[in-house]
């Protein structure tokens, strides 16, 4: 790629500081624009924490600047990164004035979690240099980016994004179709869809529905996909249990009830006290231990 590209991050929150962060520490220089001061003041400090946390070079940081406008964020720009809040009348407004601002020849990317990309591109004139770049929380920790792809998009703008975020280290894949929730989301939520189903149903309740996740299938989902697990089986034991079990799973085509109720009872997790369980202040900050711990240690082992 010879001379690093220069990136802009729009949004400096939870995702747009770690994304950043990862961008620097290959080499990019990386501009950064929040409109909340306070995102703007406290950028470097975050970045350069989590750097010493992750034991590398807080210096990486440095070639992270907080800009004040969005203009001077994207002016020289060859990636801008949208990471700004998840409401699409917002993105729109900002590739509006992402678009006015940046090169002609920058790649734009939202770093949307589910918006369809098509639809937050919409008003742009140059619809074939954007794309969808979905990373996950925390950037520096989780290796997985989806790169989407719209019906407009330009096969080599797709290319390119690839080729920068593999030489950054990330595990970049290309979804070739822009549907809501990309691949992972989807995936993710269809399991949530039926792992709540089974606690409003009766059959077990929520600590089992985890337990059972973490003490099966979890531990082999890192290294064995369901793909792979399906061959690993062979796809006529696969059909077999799809026959007698797919009709029973749920399918409701909303959100559950049980959900929804949760949340207007104000339940709505830790950050309330209780969920779909109930959190002390020590269970929370375990959890958010044992999480951290665990992607750290399959990031040291290369996985
Ligand atoms: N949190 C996650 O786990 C996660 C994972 C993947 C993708 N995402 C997506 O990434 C995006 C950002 O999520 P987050 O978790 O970092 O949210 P966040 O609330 O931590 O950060 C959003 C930031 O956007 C800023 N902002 C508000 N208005 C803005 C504007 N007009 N222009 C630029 N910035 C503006 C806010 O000040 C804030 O700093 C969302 O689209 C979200 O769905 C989140």
């Amino acid at each position: 790629m010879g001379e690093k590209a220069r990136v802009a991050v729009v949004g400096a929150g939870l995702m747009g500081h770690g994304i950043a962060q990862v961008l620097a520490v290959a080499g990019h220089a990386v501009r950064v624009h929040d409109p909340a001061p306070a995102m703007l003041a406290t950028l470097g400090d975050r970045i350069r924490r989590n750097l010493t946390d992750l034991g590398q070079d807080p210096q990486a940081a440095d070639r992270v600047s907080a800009e004040p406008t969005l203009a001077a964020a994207v002016a020289d720009a060859a990636l801008v990164i949208e990471a700004g809040p998840e409401n699409l009348a917002l993105k729109r407004a900002l590739f509006a004035e992402i678009e006015a601002a940046a090169p002609a020849t920058a790649i734009l990317a939202s770093n949307t979690s589910v918006i369809p990309i098509t639809q937050i591109m919409a008003g742009l004139d140059e619809p074939r240099r954007a794309l969808g770049t979905h990373w996950w929380n925390p950037p520096y920790l989780v290796p997985l980016v989806e790169v989407i792809k719209t019906a407009s998009t330009a096969a080599a703008a797709v290319e390119w994004t690839v080729a920068l975020l593999t030489a950054a280290g990330k595990t970049a894949v290309v979804v070739a179709k822009d549907v809501p929730g990309f691949v992972g989301n989807r995936l993710q939520h269809a399991l949530w869809r039926e792992a709540i189903a089974l606690v409003a149903n009766g059959v077990c309740d929520a600590r089992t529905v985890d337990t059972v996740v973490k003490a099966v299938f979890g531990r082999r989902l890192a290294v064995l996909g369901p793909l792979e697990n399906a061959d690993l089986v062979g796809t006529d034991l696969t059909l077999a249990i799809h026959e007698t079990v797919l009709a029973d799973l749920d399918r409701t085509p909303g959100p559950s009830p049980y959900l929804r109720a949760l949340v207007a009872a104000g339940k709505l997790g830790m950050k309330t006290g209780e969920g779909f369980r109930r959190w002390s202040p020590e269970d929370q900050a375990a959890l958010r231990r044992r999480v951290t711990e665990h992607l750290e240690s399959l990031l040291a082992e290369g996985l």
